[in-house]
């Protein structure tokens, strides 16, 4: 007789790392831009999560079919596929938590910052949809210029009154999963055991990884720990370069944003100690928002870690950072501002 096999039931864990999804509750997710290059995926890994109740799948093309293939994974989320603008309230409706990778990628030789025409309104209109359907939502954006589409979102909230800053995150989850990586290959250690902050913003010189508090604590010598640094920072460009005008990094942000919703999720469930690097609003620096580690709990984030003990080196990195990051941010708020 053929006994039915265990099935592996995914858990953040089961991708490799601890950050779990081992709890089982029965959140109702919403992916906005689920037909894209990240949001298969992702709806993918969420959909295989025990932590996921409901998979709501938005897009402006092609989810009845994205929804239909995902539909058929024997896991219990139910999945729904919404199509087009009309169904966005429905897609929203209810859901505890909405990851938005929506939008458009970069080709060799644009910066984030020249997607700001088209993500900026994307965003804008996605978020300006949360803040009206499921107001109480985690809202995790993935969609770049990340620097800017987080004052965005902001803006949209506080402009429909319903903004709470514990609850709005720029997910910067990639630049510590390549953080992680990197510093691994270069000392030799299990990625999956290393642990390294990055802090900031998500472009460019202002993505500062602290390597002087990586876990466990790692000795490199300055001119490598400056070629780390920089590839850690350009680390996107290097994906959108190989990738030769079809697009930015896709999978390993698919499996940076499931870390990223699996860990807020189980904060969420009730789980103690859970932390994790994000861009958000911040009192931390001179910079309205900023990226530190941040733990968090049922209502988002409980307690802004903030930056801890830096290097000299590190300390340099966050003042070269200041200007652009502050001119992103004031370039999302406008828009928002001068938006009709
Ligand atoms: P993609 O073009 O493959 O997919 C984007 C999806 O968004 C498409 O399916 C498209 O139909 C959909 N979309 C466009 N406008 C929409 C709207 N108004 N409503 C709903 N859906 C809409 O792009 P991708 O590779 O998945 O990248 C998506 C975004 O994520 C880009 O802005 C990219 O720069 C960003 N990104 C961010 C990070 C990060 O670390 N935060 C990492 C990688 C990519
Ligand atoms: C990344 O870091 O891979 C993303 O922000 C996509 C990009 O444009 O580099």
């Amino acid at each position: 007789m053929l006994s039915r096999v265990a099935r592996p039931v995914a858990t953040a864990a089961g991708l490799g790392r601890s950050f779990s999804g081992s709890s089982q509750c029965n959140a109702k997710v919403a992916v906005l831009g689920a037909s894209g290059g990240i949001g298969q995926p992702l709806s993918l890994l969420l959909k295989n999560s025990p932590l996921v109740g409901e998979l709501s799948l938005y897009d402006i093309a092609h989810t009845p079919g994205v929804a239909a293939d995902l539909s058929h994974i024997e896991t219990r989320a139910k999945v729904t596929g919404y199509l087009g603008a009309e169904q966005l309230p429905a897609a929203l409706k209810g859901c505890e938590m909405v990851v938005m990778p929506a939008g458009v990628p970069r080709k060799p030789g644009m910066t984030r910052d020249d997607l700001f025409t088209t993500n900026a309104s994307v965003v804008a209109d996605l978020t300006e949809a949360c803040a009206r359907h499921c107001p109480e939502a985690m809202i995790c954006v993935i969609s770049n210029p990340v620097n800017s589409t987080i004052p965005i979102t902001t803006e949209v909230f506080k402009k429909l009154g319903v903004y709470n800053p514990n609850k709005i995150f720029g997910v910067s989850t990639l630049d510590i999963v390549r953080a992680n990586t990197f510093v691994a290959e270069l000392k030799g250690l299990d990625p999956a055991r290393v642990s390294v902050p990055v802090i900031g913003g998500h472009a460019g010189k202002t993505i500062i990884p602290l390597i002087s508090q990586c876990n466990p604590k790692v000795e490199i010598p300055q001119d490598k720990l400056q070629a780390l640094t920089e590839r850690i920072q350009e680390a996107g460009t290097e994906v959108v370069k190989a990738k030769a005008g079809a697009g930015s990094a896709t999978l390993s942000m698919a499996y940076a944003g499931a870390r990223f919703a699996f860990s807020l999720l189980d904060a969420m469930n009730g789980k103690e100690g859970v932390v994790e690097c994000a861009f958000v609003r911040s009192e931390e620096t001179e910079s309205p928002y900023f990226s530190t580690p941040l733990l968090l709990g049922k209502n988002g984030i409980e307690k802004n870690l903030g930056l801890g003990k830096l290097s000299a080196f590190e300390e340099k990195l966050v003042a070269e950072a200041m200007s652009e990051l502050k001119a992103s941010i004031k370039k999302g708020e406008d828009f928002v501002k001068n938006r009709k």
